[in-house]
């Protein structure tokens, strides 16, 4: 293994270059280009708190975190010498019976999801998690269709796949699951309308990240809520971006004080450093799994290494009360942005914001690669969101600190300035 640390300058260099050469060699040439040309042509070396180094020791404030996947910062040392010391004992364990580590766990999210959240079925990722929510609201009410929305994002596997709400992840794989109909976020009637006999349940996210930061009106979810209610669907709720602090309550649905029958975490439930997912249900739909216990396996599904990374996790998250940071963290830079929409106006059209998950709508497409670019020359590592390239996202980790908003802050006016001018020739 390269030992980055180990390297001197050049020698770092040359490596870099070699991997990212073999990279366009052995994984895809266009992929490294996209790259490049969005000034990310970066290879993460050492990796601490709310930033990155690269190898050639350039210091960067990562506001990409894996979408939201690194909420208690890069290698955070309690959680990583949590996995130091289950490496003493453990491995991933025999997924078909139980563990304390994952008996642990799944008691513990039932402590700290909302409501009467309280089973869990574990796995690796997200769009499995959303799978596994998906197939036990079809599995549960014996209905098939499934509601979720335009822009929404939950992952690219089978049944996440066709939740999406972008048909370019889509197309070349028709045809998808049948059963999803997607409807307008936001818009709560436009749920009721789509209603069938048949639906099963309503899928969505909080906020929706991959969409472009889209925050709904207040009254949106506990309308859907109510809705789902009358209608006896049941509503899954994605916190796969949003959940674990991120913005500024533990659980997004708590803003709206609403408690879904299904919930799915996943990202930074690993600390960024073993994956692990799980879907929280209401013990009510455990009637399915009681006839039917082994339905749904995942061999690496809540892995005994991953279930003790995940518990370290959620104590150093209330511990260190990192909503309430991220809360805090994220009105510093509204304040911040608030002077950019009136100092760039050609460039900066709208802020979305819950805390710290944040984006930037830009007043064209073109803008998000080039924005990205710039922000890179002055060390801050940012990209536009998968459904929509004029949203900037901006997803530090949680533990970031004030005068790191504010470096971010300032590499955003000069990146800015720097549009401006190039625009000015
Ligand atoms: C809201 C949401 N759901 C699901 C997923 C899929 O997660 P994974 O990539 O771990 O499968 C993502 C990933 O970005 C996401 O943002």
């Amino acid at each position: 293994m390269t030992v980055w640390s180990d390297l001197d300058p050049e020698s770092a260099r040359r490596v870099k270059e070699q991997a990212w050469r073999d990279y366009a060699e052995y994984v895809n040439p266009m992929k490294v280009r996209t790259l490049k040309s969005a000034g990310l042509d970066i290879m993460e070396a050492r990796r601490e708190g709310a930033a990155v180094w690269d190898v050639t020791g350039r210091r960067y404030v990562d506001c990409i975190t894996g979408a939201g996947s690194f909420n208690t910062g890069r290698r955070n040392p309690r959680i990583v010498e949590a996995l130091k010391q289950a490496l003493d004992e453990l491995d991933i364990g025999v997924f078909l019976i139980a563990s304390k580590a994952k008996a642990d766990l799944a008691k513990r999210l039932a402590e700290i999801t909302p409501g009467d959240l309280k089973w869990t079925m574990f796995g690796v990722g997200g769009g499995e998690a959303n799978d596994y929510a998906i197939k036990l609201a079809r599995g549960f009410t014996m209905k098939t269709e499934i509601i979720s929305a335009v822009k929404s994002y939950h992952g690219h596997t089978g049944f996440s796949l066709s939740a999406i709400g972008r048909e370019a992840y889509q197309k070349p794989f028709l045809p998808l699951m049948p059963g999803f109909r997607k409807v307008p976020f936001n818009d709560p009637q436009a749920i009721e309308n789509a209603i069938t006999d048949d639906t099963a349940a309503v899928l969505l996210e909080p906020v929706q990240g991959e969409g472009g930061i889209n925050v709904p009106d207040d009254v949106y979810l506990p309308a859907v809520r109510d809705i789902c209610d009358r209608h006896e669907v049941l509503l899954i709720l994605d916190e796969i971006q949003t959940g674990l602090g991120r913005t500024g309550r533990l659980w997004c649905s708590e803003h709206y004080g609403v408690v879904p029958d299904i919930m799915t975490t996943a990202k930074s439930l690993g600390g960024s450093l073993y994956p692990i997912a799980a879907t929280v249900f209401r013990e009510g739909l455990g009637d399915f799994l009681i006839a039917n216990p082994f339905i749904h396996l995942s061999t690496f599904g809540g892995s005994d290494l991953g279930a003790v990374v995940a518990l370290a996790v959620i104590d150093y998250i209330l511990e260190n009360d990192l909503p309430a940071h991220a809360a805090r963290m994220g009105e510093r830079f509204r304040a911040g942005f608030d002077t950019l929409v009136d100092r760039y106006p050609a460039i900066l059209r709208e802020v979305r914001q819950k805390g710290l998950m944040m984006g930037l709508q830009y007043t064209d497409d073109s803008l998000g690669p080039r924005m990205s670019y710039q922000l890179a020359q002055h060390g801050v590592m940012a990209i536009f969101t998968g459904n929509d390239t004029s949203v900037m996202r901006l997803m530090p980790s949680l533990v970031i600190q004030p005068e790191e908003v504010d470096e971010v802050l300032n590499a955003l006016d000069l990146a800015m300035a720097g549009i401006m001018r190039q625009e000015e020739k």
